[in-house]
């Protein structure tokens, strides 16, 4: 057997890894357009931070795991096809900024539709909107060469810094296809190390479906807990209390309770967005504003964030500075997509405060290019304020202690575990007075930094 992955992004490398990591009979080829992406998979600095994947991807690679920009040659000799490429929010024409950019799996689907010959099982890996496996049939249809094709949903649920873990004790694998034979194929695979009853079965448009409404559920709890943070601070609760009280009660569970200064993340902003665009499609517009909620409860809790820093600082930020202390959009990740952290850096750059960020996987490069996007309009038009502001007030440190000194406010962003571990009496030595902390993830012991002198604001907490 040999499978093909066109895309070699955050999902396509680590899920092909664990692939060929646990069934050395398979031959896997993870394709994509990038050169610099595939030669970073062939080296030992991978593109992707993942606990755990670099002894994978040694396990595999070379044996039965090959990256390559070789795409044609890859699909032709495979016997059945991930598609694992990007589905981002369309950011021009009809249904911008909420619908996703199908563009990519298009023109994968008739690339694969060109050079296949015989029969082959396409495989839908990346997120899409529902009903997307009828365009793509159809256009597997008019393959010239008389090749035939099912096609699977395969929708990937890891989440990025556990996805090693993930890969290996999956909640569940869900399928969802209209051949059975092709279904059992893909659960064979899969069944090496997952216990079958953990490989759901459906049919396609559920199996599309489940994806966007898992991300949309569990944005939800985010955005709920965020939602009652603010209540919290205006009331004088413990938002960490609330979550545990309300966590205890087996109908609720415990996880995915702790309350932010936003999510963040390539998946779930865009994901609720499509979802948001299907539902006004069907004409569901209750629902479709029901989910958008979601969303901009998320933009409040970025938004309110960075107000409470600006109003507690005496009403002013303007040359002071501010240690941003993580850039990621959480622990354990080197990604920066829609991190909250971006848009709290570019809110209180124009509020003319000099930001110093630290994060131990981002590099300088990333944060001034994502900076810079968020400053671009959809026109792609910026501002020559931003561009300066972002050259001028922006800097980054290799350290929280060169980042934090002489520094007005700590901000935290990102929940790091060496974030907790640090000196913080030589931080608080080293910075202006009154020294503020913004625990952004109720990451540090409050305890122990009033102690030492520091005055702290965390999320829900009065
Ligand atoms: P990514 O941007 O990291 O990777 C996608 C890759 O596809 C890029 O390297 C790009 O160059 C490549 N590509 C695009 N078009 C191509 C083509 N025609 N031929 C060859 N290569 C091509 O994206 P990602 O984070 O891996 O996400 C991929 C999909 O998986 C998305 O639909 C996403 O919603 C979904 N998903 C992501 C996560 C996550 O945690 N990142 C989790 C579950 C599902
Ligand atoms: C998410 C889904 O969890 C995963 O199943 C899907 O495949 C891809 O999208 P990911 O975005 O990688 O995964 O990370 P996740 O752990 O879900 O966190 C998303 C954001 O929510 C992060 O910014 C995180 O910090 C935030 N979050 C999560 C909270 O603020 N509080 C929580 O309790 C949980």
């Amino acid at each position: 057997m040999k499978i093909c992955c066109i895309g070699a992004g955050y999902v396509g490398g680590p899920t092909m890894a664990m692939i060929a990591k646990q069934c050395p009979d398979i031959q896997v080829t993870v394709v994509d357009l990038n050169q610099t992406r595939i030669d970073a998979w062939n080296s030992d600095d991978l593109p992707v931070y993942e606990p755990g994947l670099d002894e994978v991807v040694q396990e595999a690679r070379g044996r039965n795991l090959t990256f390559s920009t070789k795409v044609d040659e890859a699909i032709a000799a495979a016997d059945m096809i991930f598609i694992s490429v990007n589905t981002p929010t369309k950011t021009f024409g009809m249904g911008a900024g909420r619908a996703a950019n199908l563009e990519f799996i298009e023109k994968c689907a008739r690339q694969i539709a060109r050079v296949s010959s015989g029969h082959k099982i396409v495989v839908e890996k990346s997120t899409l909107p529902v009903r997307t496996a009828e365009a793509v049939k159809r256009i597997l249809s008019s393959s010239g060469n008389g090749a035939t094709f099912d096609v699977l949903s395969n929708p990937e649920f890891l989440a990025e810094g556990t996805a090693v873990e993930d890969l290996l004790k999956p909640d569940r694998v869900l399928i969802g296809g209209e051949s059975q034979e092709a279904i059992d194929k893909l659960c064979d695979v899969y069944a090496k190390w997952i216990p079958r009853d953990r490989i759901l079965t459906t049919n396609l448009w559920s199996s599309e479906l489940s994806k966007l409404t898992a991300n949309a559920f569990l944005a939800q709890r985010v955005s709920s807990i965020n939602a009652i943070s603010a209540l919290c601070e205006a009331t004088g609760a413990d938002v960490d209390e609330v979550a545990r009280a309300i966590g205890t009660d087996s109908r609720i569970g415990p996880k995915f309770l702790k309350a932010s200064v936003g999510f963040g993340g390539s998946c779930f902003q865009k994901d609720i967005l499509n979802l948001v665009y299907l539902c006004e499609h069907f004409g569901l517009r209750e629902v479709a504003a029901y989910w958008e909620q979601v969303v901009s409860m998320n933009d409040y809790q970025k938004q309110r964030f960075t107000e409470r820093i600006v109003k507690t600082m005496f009403n002013t930020v303007s040359d002071k500075k501010i240690a941003i202390w993580g850039y990621a959009f959480k622990k354990d990740t080197n990604d920066t997509r829609e991190s909250a952290a971006i848009y709290i850096c570019r809110d209180l750059i124009r509020e003319r405060a000099r930001v110093v960020i630290h994060d131990p996987r981002v590099s300088e490069g990333q944060i001034r290019a994502t900076l810079t996007e968020a400053c671009t309009d959809m026109q792609g038009n910026i501002s020559d304020l931003d561009k300066r502001l972002i050259a001028e007030n922006v800097s980054v440190a290799k350290d929280c202690y060169e980042a934090s000194k002489g520094a007005h406010a700590v901000a935290v962003m990102t929940e790091w575990d060496a974030f907790k571990e640090l000196d913080f009496t030589q931080i608080y030595d080293s910075m202006q007075q009154p020294a503020f902390v913004f625990d952004g993830r109720n990451l540090l012991d409050r305890c122990q930094l009033e102690k030492i002198g520091f005055e702290i604001h965390a999320i829900g907490k009065s």
